[in-house]
């Protein structure tokens, strides 16, 4: 049985396609892989709708078509690079794009577009979507999701181990190496947002490449430990975040109340610095008991990051998924695919011990082809 994973985190760069193959034993293979970047004015109309404001719900309904579009296209693509057709898959599952993640609002939701009609429809393949909302149905974050993934392909019944995904917010899954323990995981704060959201500021580009610009600045000290004030970083996991607590406003306010001004590099230096750090807190403060980690996301392509996260973690290896035999930049997407099996296996998705919720339940809609 083959499937599809779609997913485009919350750094809004583009959509990643996985194309896998699961045998009846369950045993996962990666076929193939599609990455379409988001044209920039997706990508602003979904900026803008994270902000909300003015005549949202119509731009709200519009951009979910619009989106359903792109993630058909990526599954469309990843499928003919695999030489397969529709009667070939038996399911997409896509993540989509969240626009806002509140669960700890009075009502908590969370909110991820890209219709799922408009998918089943372009593709004629049966999609799955809206997963995370049946694990906030039962009081769960409903983040994060990809733990079940990490479990089955990253264990070793030999080593705890803490697998870390740098994408726009940065989460961590500790896999216990005893399997009767519960694996645990949440986010750890921003991964790249923030690097990304400063990078675009001042210098109008997508991304700091390979973290260039962070590696020609030197760290504020004083910048640092004002951020690291924020109250998320001390919550107690479960826990998860979004774009909606960590983005542009949320650092100018904290510059605004420094002195000395840190130059504009010096801020993207000690943005690595952030990311890195709470990621490494979290790891000794939650889960001492860790002793090798693995990373993947987009955030393994930041050298600067790479290489302090290796400090900070120097005495335990650390290394990219790559090194358990999958890519880094292809896991969220394999995740999803992997999800779209379990629901249409009837088997649950989420990990309670992971997100808070009362029980394993079955995640996600299906929208048959
Ligand atoms: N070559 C690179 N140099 C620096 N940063 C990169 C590079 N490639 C990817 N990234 C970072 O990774 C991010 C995308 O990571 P990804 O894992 O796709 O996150 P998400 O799941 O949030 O979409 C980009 O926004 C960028 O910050
Ligand atoms: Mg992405």
């Amino acid at each position: 049985m083959n499937y599809i994973g779609l997913m485009s985190g919350t750094s809004v760069d583009g959509i990643d396609a996985a194309l896998i193959s699961v045998s009846a034993d369950d045993r996962l293979t990666l076929v193939t892989t599609h990455a379409i970047p988001f044209p920039a004015g997706i990508r602003n109309k979904i900026y803008s709708l994270m902000l909300g404001g003015g005549g949202e719900i119509e731009r709200l309904g519009q951009l979910d078509m619009a989106l359903g579009e792109l993630f058909a296209d990526a599954a469309n693509a990843v499928m003919r690079q695999a030489g397969m057709e529709k009667k070939n898959i038996r399911a997409i599952g896509c993540h989509g794009q969240t626009l806002r993640h509140r669960p700890r609002a009075d009502h908590p939701f969370t909110l991820q577009i890209g219709n799922p009609s408009v998918i089943a429809e372009r593709t004629g393949v049966t999609t799955v979507a809206d997963f995370r909302a049946r694990d906030i149905a039962v009081h769960g974050e409903g983040a994060p999701l990809v733990p079940v993934l990490h479990r089955k392909l990253f264990h070793s019944p030999k080593v705890n181990r803490v697998i870390i995904n740098i994408g726009g917010i940065a989460n961590i899954t500790y896999l216990p190496a005893d399997g009767d323990k519960p694996v645990s995981g949440f986010d750890t704060g921003p991964g790249n947002t923030l690097l990304d959201l400063w990078v675009r500021h001042h210098n109008a580009r997508d991304r700091d490449e390979a973290g260039q610009w962070a590696a020609s600045g030197k760290f504020s000290k004083t910048l640092l430990e004002r951020l690291l004030t924020d109250p998320y970083f001390q919550v107690a996991p479960p826990k998860s975040t979004g774009r909606e607590h960590f983005n542009l406003a949320w650092l100018t306010e904290h510059l605004e109340k420094i002195q000395p001004k840190p130059s504009a590099a010096d801020v993207q230096a000690t943005l690595v610095r952030l990311t890195v750090q709470t990621i490494a807190e979290a790891v000794r403060r939650f889960l001492p008991q860790t002793r090798e980690t693995y990373v993947c996301g987009g955030g393994t392509h930041n050298r600067e990051l790479m290489s302090a996260l290796k400090v900070h973690f120097s005495r335990m290896p650390t290394a990219t998924t790559e090194a358990l035999g999958l890519h880094p930049d292809w896991v969220e997407a394999v995740a999803f695919a992997w999800l779209a099996h379990l629901t249409l296996e009837g088997r649950p998705g989420n990990l309670p011990s992971v997100t808070g919720a009362q029980r394993a339940v079955i995640l996600g809609g299906i929208y048959k082809a």
